[in-house]
Order: C-alpha cells, then sequence, then structure tokens
C-alpha cells in the first residue's frame, strides 16, 4: 500500500556533494544560465526524478541522468525535496509518461517522439526501442543550458529550439505533415500550465491540425483553482513563475479541435490508492477535473 507524502515526510541527509557545491562553486552553472521564471522550474521535476525515490520507492523511475546533472549543475534541492506531495506527481507523471511512450512505441517501432519544453528531461533512456526517433526541444536559453550538460542521444535523437508561444512550431521543428506515414508521440508536461489560455488551446489546435493518424500527445494538467494561485506553491512560488491554465473539465481538452479525441485521462490521486480514489470522487464535482493528472490526446482520421 503506497504511503501518503504526509507520514512519509521525513527531511533527508543533506546530499554531501550538493551541500558542498554552493562553497566550492560560488556562482553555480544554474546561476550562470539567468533562467527566467518559468524556464527556471525545470530544476523541481529533476530534482523529483533524481532523488524522489527515496521518498516513494514504488514510484522510482530509475533515472540514470538526473543524479549526476544535479550535482553538475551544482544545485540546492533540499527545499524542493521537502514539497512531497510535488516529488510524488512528478514521479508519478514520469510514470504515466513512460508507459505511455513504451505502449506507442509497441505500436510504432519506428516512430518518432517530441519531449515539448523538454527541460533537462531524458525521456529517451527509457523509450529507445531500437528504430524509433526522439526529439528534445525547449526555449533557446534552457537548450543553451541543456546543449553541453545532454548531448542528443545517439544518431536518432535531435534537440532544437522551440517557443510554444509561436505559432507555426510544428514545422519549425520539421515534425511529419499529416500524411506522413508514421505517426508522432508528443509529451509536453509540466509546461502548458505556464502558458495563456489562448496559447495552450493554439497548442493543442496545432497538434490536432498537423499530427499523422494514431499520433498522441500526453500532457499535464492542474485544476482550473489553481490559476493565479502560485505563490502559495512551495516550490513554484520561489521561482516567480505563475499558473496561468488549469482545466474545469477534461472534456476541455478534446473540444478545442473536432480531430482531438480524449482517450486517457488519469489523475495524481490514484498514485495514493483508495484513499486518494475517495477524495478524487468526493472533489471532482466541485472541480470539474483533477486536482493534478495526465490526459492522453489523439486525433481522428479524416476530420478537418
Ligand atoms: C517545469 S519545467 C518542465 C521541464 C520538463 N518537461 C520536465 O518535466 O522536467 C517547464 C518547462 O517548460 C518550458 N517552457 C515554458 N514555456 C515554454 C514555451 N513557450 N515554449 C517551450 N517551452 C516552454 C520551460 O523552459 C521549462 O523547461
Amino acid at each position: 500500500m503506497p504511503q501518503t507524502p504526509a507520514r512519509r515526510r521525513v527531511r533527508p541527509p543533506r546530499s554531501p556533494a550538493l551541500h558542498a557545491a554552493p562553497a566550492s562553486r560560488p556562482s553555480s552553472l544554474l546561476q550562470r544560465a539567468h533562467l527566467p521564471p518559468v524556464p527556471s522550474t525545470l530544476l523541481i521535476p529533476l530534482a523529483a526524478r533524481a532523488r524522489g525515490a527515496r521518498y516513494f520507492s514504488w514510484l522510482d523511475c530509475r533515472d540514470a541522468v538526473a543524479g549526476g546533472l544535479l550535482e553538475r549543475l551544482g544545485a540546492d534541492v533540499d527545499a524542493l525535496l521537502d514539497d512531497l506531495p510535488t516529488v510524488f506527481q512528478v514521479l508519478w507523471r514520469t510514470r504515466a509518461v513512460k508507459d505511455a511512450g513504451r505502449a506507442f512505441f509497441a505500436a510504432h517501432p519506428q516512430g518518432l517522439g517530441a519531449n515539448l519544453g523538454c527541460g533537462l528531461t531524458q525521456h529517451f533512456q527509457w523509450l529507445d526501442v531500437g528504430a524509433n526517433q526522439w526529439l528534445d526541444a525547449d526555449l533557446p536559453e534552457v537548450m543553451a543550458l541543456r546543449r553541453p550538460l545532454l548531448p542528443a542521444w545517439g544518431p536518432r535523437a535531435r534537440q532544437a529550439e522551440v517557443d510554444l508561444t509561436q505559432p507555426g512550431w510544428w514545422q519549425r521543428l520539421g515534425l511529419p505533415s499529416r500524411s506522413g506515414a508514421q505517426p508522432v508521440l508528443l509529451v509536453c508536461e509540466g509546461v502548458l500550465m505556464y502558458l495563456q489560455p489562448a496559447q495552450v488551446q493554439a497548442v493543442l489546435a496545432e497538434f490536432a491540425q498537423h499530427a499523422p493518424t494514431g499520433s498522441r500527445m500526453v500532457l499535464d494538467v492542474l485544476t482550473r483553482q489553481a490559476v493565479g494561485r502560485a505563490a502559495r506553491h512551495p516550490s513554484v512560488g520561489p521561482t516567480g513563475a505563475e499558473f496561468c491554465w488549469g482545466v474545469g473539465r477534461m472534456a476541455e481538452l478534446a473540444a478545442v479541435h473536432p480531430r482531438l479525441r480524449l482517450l486517457r485521462e488519469q489523475s495524481a490521486a490514484e498514485g495514493y490508492g483508495w484513499a486518494g480514489i475517495a477524495l478524487d470522487a468526493l472533489w471532482r464535482p466541485w472541480l470539474g477535473a483533477p486536482v493534478y493528472g495526465v490526459a492522453t490526446l489523439g486525433v481522428r482520421d479524416g476530420s478537418p
């Protein structure tokens, strides 16, 4: 039976490497990158993937690169690891993305996956099935930090700069046309809640307009009740980033474009076992959507 974050709230021993970092490196790699508030949130999921399994061992994602990245960044992430609900959500969504990716590439072993707003993730470590391809894309300032730390994962992987708020990103990233033979898997986690609602709708519509049949988009969502309240979030608040988009009903996602279908919705509450499922059912009439969840969108064949 999974334990809730509250029951596991034990402060970890400080990592000697991280604790020593500020003294040995007066200006860490991360500080020198001068990331603006939203891009700087990439440290939150990175810390969870690197160190979160000590609290939630059943969600251990076995990230082979995150720990080393944290050390090279010279970041002190103790405060982020104290925010156990967020650590839990990141590990839970990582498992959801891995499961969705494995199912997609089992069906399309030569398909393409693209992680939009990739931050410092390396999902191809889990999803490389031998003949598929992978693209990691984020804002220019993040890619400048990422490239020297995380070179492309072999010849079937590439990296690119993208600003999802600028229409036309599908073509600029060289993603396949709708008539393309191979479907595409898009991953967009921890990103869209920082965009304005109209920008999110444009991102979903661009996926719907261009994606070949069989394509999938896996994204995480926050309840609309969280919009404007990032200052109260223990990890996001200190970055200065704000939650600008949330969902009132999961059906809103597919309503953006006639070609979209909501194939699956998952609530992070499920990860807490029966107690979480019961609480989710209790809140749902008021919230209309999970407090935090993952949606998988598909595209219909033959629609506009
Ligand atoms: C919380 S981090 C998540 C990073 C990564 N997806 C993960 O799970 O570790 C948010 C990411 O969204 C990216 N992002 C925010 N706005 C973006 C935009 N307009 N276009 C592309 N990426 C964006 C940020 O640069 C940052 O890397």
